[in-house]
């Protein structure tokens, strides 16, 4: 609220919001007072705000003008006690898997961890564990940064050849978002599904399904598992977690239980031989891991896992963690890929053309005005968006470093360097886009039946 009167003894004041002067005894129209200033009212522009991360909100820190600042991933990793990946770690990953740690990990998208490192000892001890992740079925098609996770898991999933779950919350979309009917989000959650598979699961160890197609049906252990989780956490445990208050459904108040049973293998009795009609969860399957690559925004969900898992009936292992950053939008620092702004976002349905199109209008540049600036002063390719998409889609360090410093040194200009990254993203999408076209109805519902899955894990374990 604006204050009524300006502080005594001065007759003048400067509004929050412009530079321009009005004098106190009249008082300025909203006109006179800008847009900004109008749209700080409306709640649209935020001042001096911190920033903000829960699975609803991501939300960047703003300065005093209402501009966006970049995240600052190290204070969420101090603020939420995460680990930050570090360089003995993935050299550790290196040795036990003789695999060389994914671009992602080594450039710093997955950038954060909960014992990781148990999950090596797992692996190194020749132990099954299992990779859990999944997607809200908000849409009927992802953007570029949805897709993070999901090329990701598929490789984690090759280099340990262990299975994976993938949970589709149709659920939780019909329930948040007020719009959306819960028949709607059914067939999200199958268009999604067919994206998903189109990263290349390999199908004989992957099971999708949708939380309003398979608990119903199959998951009645996964339902067990939820109600006895949600006996052992109160309202209170989850309000401030999840910004829950009074007016909250109970439905949304009901549904973090399911996202956090989902990662105890006794979900899915059929994935290791348990006979899913026994009263009894498997207390051998309930010692599996299990390990998560999400979006960092998720950890609020698997704290609540983590602090509950060791007081369920059948105990079963705090799951670990791999968190991911915000994939940037193309407006740069601070914002992120948006569905509903769909200028901000690459979409996995988008033509070459279009690609093209908003890299070269809308990705945020850190270089010159004009070519001549450009070669006398270069450009920053710290805050540029195009050099920070192609870091995440070109394996290749030393280019990489090439790119970077002769983009410093003006030798190269902001449309080469957009016209690279052009290129790395239309091939990720048409790739993409080539698998999408071969998942019939029959490979997505071979995905999607419960059954037992086949795997080999590691190879070589040392057993201690
Ligand atoms: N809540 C997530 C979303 O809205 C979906 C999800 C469920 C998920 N389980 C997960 C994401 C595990 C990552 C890992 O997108």
């Amino acid at each position: 609220m604006a204050k009524d009167g300006p502080a005594a003894g001065k007759d003048q004041k400067k509004t929050a919001a412009s530079n321009q002067t009005v004098q106190w005894w009249k008082l300025p129209t909203l006109e006179e007072l800008g847009q900004e200033y109008q749209e700080e009212q409306k709640g649209k522009v935020k001042k001096n705000k911190a920033q903000e991360i829960d699975p609803w909100t991501v939300e960047a820190a703003t300065d005093e003008h209402g501009q966006s600042l970049a995240f600052d991933y190290e204070a969420i990793s101090r603020e939420w006690a995460t680990k930050l990946i570090d360089q003995p770690l993935l050299d550790r990953f290196e040795a036990l898997t003789g695999k060389r740690p994914h671009m992602w990990l080594r450039r710093g998208l997955f950038f954060s961890h909960r014992d990781l490192d148990r999950i090596l000892d797992c692996y190194e001890r020749g132990d099954d564990f299992f990779l859990y992740t999944g997607r809200g079925p908000s849409s009927d098609s992802m953007h570029i940064g949805h897709t993070i996770s999901f090329e990701f898991t598929k490789w984690l999933q090759d280099v340990f050849d262990v299975p994976l779950v993938v949970m589709l919350t149709d659920d939780e979309k019909a329930l948040f978002k007020e719009k959306l009917t819960f028949e709607e989000v059914m067939e999200f959650a199958r268009q999604n599904a067919k994206d998903i598979i189109s990263f290349g699961f390999d199908v004989k160890k992957t099971f999708i399904y949708s939380d309003l197609k398979y608990i119903p049906y199959n998951g009645g252990h996964m339902m067990l598992n939820a109600w006895e989780f949600s006996k052992l956490v109160n309202f209170n445990q989850v309000r401030g977690a999840f910004g829950f208050n009074g007016s909250t459904s109970t439905g949304r108040i009901f549904f973090p239980s399911l996202q956090c049973v989902a990662a105890f293998a006794t979900s899915y009795p059929h994935i290791w031989g348990d006979d899913p009609d026994s009263d009894f969860r498997s207390k051998k399957t309930a010692a599996i891991p299990c390990l998560i690559p999400c979006g960092v925004d998720q950890d609020p969900y698997f704290r609540l896992v983590r602090e509950n898992a060791g007081r369920m009936k059948n105990k079963s292992p705090k799951p670990a963690l791999l968190h991911a950053k915000f994939f940037s939008a193309l407006q740069g620092p601070g914002g992120k890929m948006s569905a509903s702004i769909p200028n901000s976002a690459i979409f996995m349905s988008d033509t070459m053309n279009q690609i093209k199109k908003k890299i070269n209008s809308y990705a945020f540049s850190g270089g010159q005005e004009t070519k001549e600036l450009q070669q006398e002063l270069g450009g920053n390719p710290d805050v540029d968006v195009s050099y920070q998409y192609i870091t995440y889609f070109d394996d290749d360090d030393e280019k990489i470093a090439k790119i970077a410093d002769d983009y410093r040194k003006g030798k190269l200009l902001t449309g080469e360097l957009k016209a690279i990254c052009i290129k790395l993203l239309q091939e990720y999408v048409k790739r993409f886009q080539d698998n999408r076209a071969k998942v019939t109805d029959d490979v997505m519902k071979s995905f999607m039946t419960p059954r037992k899955l086949e795997w080999k894990g590691n190879p070589n374990p040392k057993k201690p």
